[in-house]
């Protein structure tokens, strides 16, 4: 199982201060010298994290595998073929959502989708859909040319109960093994922690998570301590 991580919250950080700390590239070493399998970061249309000069950086960068998650518009696609990721994931964008909220309607934008692929394929990069985990969403994914699908696990990790869960983890197992019997690489991510990650980790199909919110929030809680030492150190100096 490969763990790529999402580094979008860093940027938000960054850009609550208007200023150049933390960095989403040198927070990007910090994952890969970590063991991280990749680093994912979303080029949004409103530039609310992630910035163009953010990817082109993060491209130099990276040495492990860079995936640009991004909507199947124009003018990002234009900045994804000039950058040239390893893998784009293409995701539904809503401008006032605080997250990707659902997956891909793979089968009412199948054109759109389409052409997408075709042009990143030229250039050489590989392409994820990021769809919930339905057989037809799926069928018609393979159908268009993907290389990968991402599994939504969002449903899962909000789910209320324990009954609820068990049930949504069966989908994903059911699409992650329908995916690789298509001959699709098969990710998975959204909402995924430290508590939800382990059975969908343990679904053989499934060949990476893409973890981004829960990794950051954790990274400041097991900071914090170090943090608070160093400054107090700093400050009682004299
Ligand atoms: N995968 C996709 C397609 C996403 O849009 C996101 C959120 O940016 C993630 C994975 C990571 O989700 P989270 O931040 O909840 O771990």
């Amino acid at each position: 199982m490969r763990l790529a991580i999402n580094i979008d919250h860093i940027a938000t950080l960054r850009n609550a201060r208007g200023g150049r700390e933390p960095e989403p590239v040198g927070a990007a070493r910090m994952c890969e010298e970590a063991g991280a399998h990749g680093i994912v970061c979303h080029l949004r249309e409103d530039r609310r994290h992630i910035r163009d000069e953010d990817v082109r950086a993060l491209r130099r960068s990276v040495t492990t595998r860079l995936d640009l998650e991004m909507a199947a518009v124009d003018e990002i696609i234009r900045v994804a073929l000039d950058v040239v990721p390893d893998l784009v994931t293409l995701v539904p964008e809503r401008r006032r959502e605080l997250t990707t909220e659902d997956g891909l309607d793979v089968k009412a934008n199948k054109r759109t989708l389409q052409d997408a692929i075709k042009a990143f394929h030229e250039k050489k990069i590989a392409v994820s859909l990021f769809i919930n985990p339905v057989r037809e969403q799926i069928e018609a994914a393979r159908e268009i040319g993907t290389d990968v699908i991402e599994i939504h696990t969002g449903e899962y990790a909000d789910a209320a109960d324990l009954q609820l869960q068990t049930g949504l983890l069966a989908e994903i197992r059911t699409a992650a093994a329908l995916a690789k019997s298509l001959g699709l690489g098969v990710n998975a991510g959204h909402g995924l922690n430290y508590t939800n990650v382990l059975p969908v980790a343990a679904i053989a199909d499934i060949d990476e998570v893409s973890i981004g919110y829960a990794v950051i929030v954790r990274a400041i809680s097991v900071g914090l301590d170090r943090a608070v030492k160093e400054m107090l150190s700093l400050v009682q100096q004299t």
